[in-house]
């Protein structure tokens, strides 16, 4: 049997069309639904009609647009960055950074949880791999004491997208040796989390001196590619250092045009961020009235894991029933029935949402 689901089909921008059903869809990390907004879209058209499909070279050779460059600046202007490098695919710029610090750490420290992405990316850093227990700095601290005159790369995401917790930076920046580096997969923090969407950094309020955030633009801003932030020095390194980097031609030109678009379009209308928030905040907070015994993590991730299989089975039809398409999610040594994971976005309709509440007071906990 395919590991694959059944193919969905978005429409309507939060719903998705499954086995002929239009059904809520309460999953994905299109957190804005960028992906379908008309402004995006029609950047979309405008790149393609302008810029022609793609550059079909290295930036270092002859591939060096200025829609990247345009787009780097948005990045550094959304995030109050020194310097956004641009990467061609959101998985790749953990293992950029990778090959452009190989040989600079004495450790790879990493979150026991860490992406896919940051693992294999500790695997260029060319030093001793180690893992400390999630999202614990006493875990941390006690694998740093271990090491003496270390000069480690504390690998972790931001937000963790299984749960929606966030990580202790600021604990774990108080614990970093002086020569000791954070590297951050913000995929699922950039563009969600903080005062300004910057993502994990500025909601743990740590300064990006000593940090280097990656990113992709697949989620928040809902189009496509990834960008590493940090400073100059290490943007050189990669132009330099990383065969990823120089070896690859980048984003296609009207994804870059239209992520440009979008990366402004979310920088100029905060709204959706606060409004995010809100349906956030209210939604979790009916629940906890209903029984719900939910973690207090930021954003707009809600996971419920089903007490049997039983449960996850009547969790589903009563989703279905409800006209609402069940995110139920299972990956190994992960909750033995699955567990069901949904995620809000600035778009859902009262209706929606409360359509959902309603199947939540119903499953209630006794
Ligand atoms: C933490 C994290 N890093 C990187 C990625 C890769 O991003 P993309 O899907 O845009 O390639 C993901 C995607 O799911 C992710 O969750």
């Amino acid at each position: 049997m395919s590991p694959l689901p059944p193919p969905l089909q978005t429409e309507q921008r939060t719903y998705v069309r499954a086995k002929s059903r239009l059904l809520s869809y309460f999953a994905g990390c299109d957190y804005y639904r960028l992906s379908s907004h008309p402004r995006v879209l029609q950047a979309l058209r405008t790149g393609l009609d302008r810029h022609g499909l793609s550059v079909s070279a290295s930036r270092l050779t002859t591939g060096n647009h200025r829609a990247y460059g345009a787009l780097e600046a948005a990045l550094t202007e959304f995030f109050d960055a020194p310097t956004a490098t641009l990467c061609s695919l959101g998985y790749t710029p953990n293992l950029i950074v990778a090959q452009a610090l190989a040989g600079r750490f004495t450790h790879a420290l990493l979150d026991a949880r860490s992406h896919g992405s940051l693992q294999d990316a500790a695997q260029f850093l060319d030093c001793p791999i180690l893992k400390f227990p999630h999202r614990d700095p006493a875990g941390l601290a006690e694998l740093l004491q271990r090491l003496s005159r270390s000069r480690p790369l504390v690998m972790t995401d931001g937000l963790f997208s299984h749960d929606g917790s966030a990580a202790p930076l600021a604990d774990y920046l108080a614990l970093l040796p002086p020569e000791g580096r954070l590297l951050v997969d913000d995929a699922h923090g950039a563009g969600l989390l903080g005062a300004r969407g910057q993502g994990a950094l500025e909601h743990a309020g740590v300064p990006r001196d000593r940090i280097i955030q990656t990113l992709t633009l697949s989620k928040a801003f809902g189009a496509y590619g990834g960008a590493v932030l940090g400073p100059p020095e290490l943007r050189d390194a990669i132009l330099e250092r990383s065969r990823m980097f120089v070896g690859s031609t980048p984003l296609p030109l009207p994804l870059a045009h239209a992520a440009g678009v979008a990366v402004r379009h979310l920088r100029a209308h905060p709204r959706l961020r606060t409004r995010l928030q809100d349906i956030a905040d209210r939604f979790k907070a009916d629940l906890r009235a209903a029984g719900y015994s939910l973690p207090d993590h930021p954003g707009p991730i809600v996971p419920i894991v089903p007490r049997d299989a039983t449960d996850t089975r009547r969790w589903e039809q009563r989703l279905l029933k409800a006209a609402i398409h069940p995110p139920l999610i299972r990956y190994l040594g992960g909750p033995a029935n699955g567990y069901f994971r949904f995620v809000l976005s600035s778009e859902h309709t009262p209706a929606q949402v409360n359509a959902l509440r309603t199947v939540f007071r119903e499953l209630a906990p006794d």
